[in-house]
């Protein structure tokens, strides 16, 4: 990671790095908005829904960023990891609602977003040279290595994905909505299992409400609203 070029390319910016670090999130809890917090490993990493983010010492993006909230901020930042990633490597990546990047069916990039004092901190964690993952992780993920067969280069991807950030984030919510809707293939028209509070519930996803949130058309007729993630593809 060439910390000292990203510095040199978005002078403006105020961004820490740490070689090790328990986890991007606590350290970026304080700072001025569009500050920005990278590690070479974290200890510590989170994940969404209270799991760990496998944060493999040199081999993955673990940044987190100071932003003002607003709404779907999640969508945003999804839109915005997939078109850094196009325009670093051209790998075209699908969107998992509400904001888990795809590649080929296996989750490439992971997006958590905690509100801290009225500050929204916008964590990013990008697999992008793991060449194996831990056994119970193998099936679900993958790295941007693994697809294309070749290293790519971290720096480049927060090259691209600094400025995505600001520019998705700048969109109104209906247009984060509609560009995110073109992007997934989850969105609508997808065969989906959703894992709920009281059990796991099938059917065909029907686009996202006003407010960006899921909406699954199960088989018996009942339309339900996913508001937190857990969703996956029918059979998978
Ligand atoms: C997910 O579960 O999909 C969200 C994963 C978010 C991981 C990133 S890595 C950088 C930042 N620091 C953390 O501890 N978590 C986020």
């Amino acid at each position: 990671m060439d910390v000292e070029r990203l510095r040199r390319a978005f002078p403006a910016r105020h961004i820490d790095y740490y070689p090790a670090i328990d986890s991007t999130m606590r350290a970026a809890v304080g700072l001025e908005p569009g500050s920005v917090v990278i590690a070479g490993q974290q200890t510590g990493g989170q994940g969404r829904h209270g799991r760990r983010w496998h944060s493999e010492p040199s081999s993955g993006i673990y940044c987190s960023i100071a932003l003002q909230p607003m709404p779907a901020l999640t969508l945003a930042l999804g839109l915005a990891t997939a078109d850094a990633i196009a325009r670093a490597t051209g790998m075209v990546c699908d969107l998992r609602w509400p904001n888990d990047v795809m590649l080929a069916e296996k989750k490439v990039a992971g997006i958590l977003v905690q509100v801290v004092d009225g500050h929204a901190i916008a964590g990013i964690g990008i697999n992008v040279n793991h060449t194996s993952f831990p056994p119970e992780l193998a099936s679900e993920a993958t790295s941007l290595r693994l697809h294309t067969g070749a290293p790519v280069s971290s720096t480049g991807i927060l090259l691209q994905l600094l400025p995505a950030i600001d520019t998705f984030v700048d969109l109104d919510t209906e247009t984060i909505l509609r560009l995110f809707t073109r992007a997934s293939s989850y969105a609508a028209g997808r065969r989906v299992t959703v894992e709920q509070s009281d059990g796991i519930i099938e059917g065909t996803t029907a686009g996202l409400d006003p407010a960006g949130f899921l909406i699954v058309h199960q088989d018996n007729g009942t339309d339900t609203l996913i508001v937190a993630g857990g969703v996956r593809a029918a059979g998978s």
